[in-house]
C-alpha cells in the first residue's frame, strides 16, 4: 500500500518535472566569452584578456540577482583589481583571480540593470574572461552605447597612478561619466611620447598606442610579445580624442625639437584613424611644489613649448586644412593641495578638480552632457 502510494507520487513528480523542467532544475544563464551580448571595450587580446587600464565589458541584464566571472589562466596573479558599477552608480573595487569570482552587486533594481566592469590598474591589469554566469531567469539584453565616446591618450597623469581605484577615479573617466559617454584611456605611467625606453617602459606611447598590449607585455612570461591593434575593434568608434603627454619626454631629456616633431607625426598618424574627430591637446599643468611654485616641463622654456605646441596646431595641421585640433591650456589647473606631496601626482580631489575644469572647458567649447544613458533610459 505504502509502496504503491510512493510509486504513484514518484510518477506524479516525474510528470510535473516533465511538464515544467525549469521549475525543478532552473539553470544558470551562462554567457561564454564569444557571446555577442557582451559589450567589450578597450584593448583585449585573443585569449581574450585585457591590457591597459579602463578596458572591460558592459552587460545589460533583466531580472538580475547574481553574477559570477570565470577567469582563465592569463589573469594577473594573485589578483586583478576590477572596477564594478551597477546602473551607473559609484564604482567599487572587486579583486578577482583566475577561477570563479562571485561579484557583489549593489544598486540592483527591477527591470534592466547595466553592469560595467573594467580593469583599474595600468599594471597587473589582465582579466582573462572565459564565461559569465548569471542567476536562473536572468535575461540578457543588448548594451546600447552612448553616442559620445572619448579616447584619452597619456601617461601616469591620465592613468590614475597612485589613486586607490586607479583609472576609475582619474579625470578622464570622471569627465566621461559627466557627459554620459563611453571612455577609453590608453595611458602608460612612465612612458614618453617619443619611442624611447623610459621609467621601465620599453616603448613610448607613439609606438604602443597602436598595439593591443600596454608596455607591461615585456615583463610578462605568458604573453611576452606585442601585436598590432585593429582599430576596427574600437567599441564604439571614438567621437572625441584627448591627449595629455610629455612629462616623461621632458624627464628623459628629449629635446623640444624632437618632442614637437614626434607630436606632429603622432597626430598625423592619429588622423589616419580618427579622420573627423576633434583632437584636444593639453598643455602641461606642471609639477606643483609646497612653496606654491609650479615647474613646467622643459624648465625655463615652457612658454616656448606652448608656442611650439601652438605651431603644431596653427602652422602645421591647420596649414593642411585641419581646423579640428584644439589646445586646452591647463596652466594653473593643478596646485600643491591637488597632488600627493611625495610624487606630485593628482590625489582623489585633484582628479575631481581637473575633471570639473575640463568639463567646463568642453561645455564652453560646445559639448553637452546627454540627458540620460541610452542603456538605462
Ligand atoms: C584589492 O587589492 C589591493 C592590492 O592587494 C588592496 O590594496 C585593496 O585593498 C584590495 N581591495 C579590495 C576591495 O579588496
Ligand atoms: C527571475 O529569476 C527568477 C530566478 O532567479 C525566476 O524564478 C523568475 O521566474 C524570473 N522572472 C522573470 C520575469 O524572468
Ligand atoms: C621578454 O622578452 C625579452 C626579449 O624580447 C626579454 O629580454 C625579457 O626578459 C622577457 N621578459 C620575460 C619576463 O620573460
Ligand atoms: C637629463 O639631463 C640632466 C641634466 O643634464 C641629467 O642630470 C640627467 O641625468 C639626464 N637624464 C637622462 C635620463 O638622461
Ligand atoms: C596658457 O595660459 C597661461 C596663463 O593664462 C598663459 O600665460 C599662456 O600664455 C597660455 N599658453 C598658451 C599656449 O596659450
Amino acid at each position: 500500500m505504502l509502496g504503491a502510494l510512493i510509486s504513484v507520487l514518484w510518477g506524479l513528480t516525474a510528470l510535473i518535472l516533465l511538464a515544467n523542467p525549469a521549475a525543478a532544475w532552473a539553470d544558470d544563464v551562462t554567457l561564454f566569452y564569444d557571446n555577442p551580448l557582451i559589450f567589450y571595450h578597450g584593448r583585449w587580446d585573443v585569449s581574450p584578456g585585457t591590457w591597459w587600464a579602463s578596458s572591460g565589458f558592459n552587460l545589460v541584464v533583466d531580472n538580475l540577482s547574481t553574477l559570477t566571472l570565470n577567469l582563465g589562466p592569463h589573469t594577473t596573479t594573485p589578483l586583478v583589481s576590477l572596477g564594478v558599477s551597477v546602473n551607473y552608480d559609484t564604482v567599487y573595487t572587486f579583486n578577482a583571480s583566475a577561477g570563479t569570482n562571485t561579484i557583489p552587486l549593489s544598486s540592483l533594481r527591477s527591470g534592466p540593470n547595466v553592469v560595467r566592469i573594467n580593469v583599474e590598474g595600468w599594471q597587473n591589469n589582465r582579466m582573462n574572461l572565459e564565461s559569465i554566469v548569471l542567476n536562473p531567469g536572468a535575461v540578457v539584453l543588448p548594451y546600447i552605447p552612448s553616442p559620445l565616446a572619448f579616447q584619452f591618450i597619456g601617461d601616469s597623469l591620465s592613468a590614475g597612478q597612485y589613486v586607490p581605484e586607479g583609472v576609475d577615479q582619474a579625470w578622464p573617466l570622471l569627465t566621461t561619466e559627466y557627459f554620459k559617454a563611453e571612455g577609453t584611456v590608453n595611458a602608460q605611467p612612465g612612458a614618453a611620447l617619443a619611442d624611447i625606453p623610459a621609467w621601465g617602459n620599453v616603448h613610448g606611447v607613439s609606438y604602443q598606442f597602436f598595439r593591443t598590449e600596454d608596455t607591461g607585455y615585456y615583463s610578462t612570461t605568458d604573453h611576452n610579445y606585442t601585436t598590432p591593434w585593429n582599430f576596427a575593434f574600437d567599441h564604439p568608434t571614438p567621437t572625441h580624442v584627448v591627449i595629455h603627454i610629455g612629462a616623461n619626454d621632458a624627464s628623459q631629456n628629449v629635446s623640444q625639437a624632437l618632442f614637437v616633431q614626434t607630436y606632429m607625426d603622432f597626430i598625423s598618424r592619429l588622423r589616419t584613424i580618427y579622420i573627423y574627430q576633434p583632437i584636444f591637446v593639453f598643455t602641461p599643468w606642471g609639477w606643483p611644489s609646497a612653496d606654491g611654485s609650479i615647474s613646467y616641463y622643459y624648465p625655463g622654456a615652457y612658454q616656448t613649448y606652448h608656442t611650439l605646441t601652438a605651431r603644431i596646431l596653427r602652422g602645421y595641421r591647420h596649414a593642411l586644412g585641419d581646423e579640428n585640433i584644439f589646445l586646452v591650456n591647463t596652466t594653473g589647473w593643478v596646485s600643491w593641495e591637488d597632488v600627493y606631496p611625495t610624487n606630485q601626482h593628482p590625489n582623489v580631489e585633484g582628479h575631481q578638480k581637473i575633471a570639473g575644469l575640463f568639463e567646463a572647458w568642453l561645455e564652453n567649447w560646445g559639448l553637452r552632457a546627454l540627458p540620460s544613458w541610452p542603456s538605462l533610459p
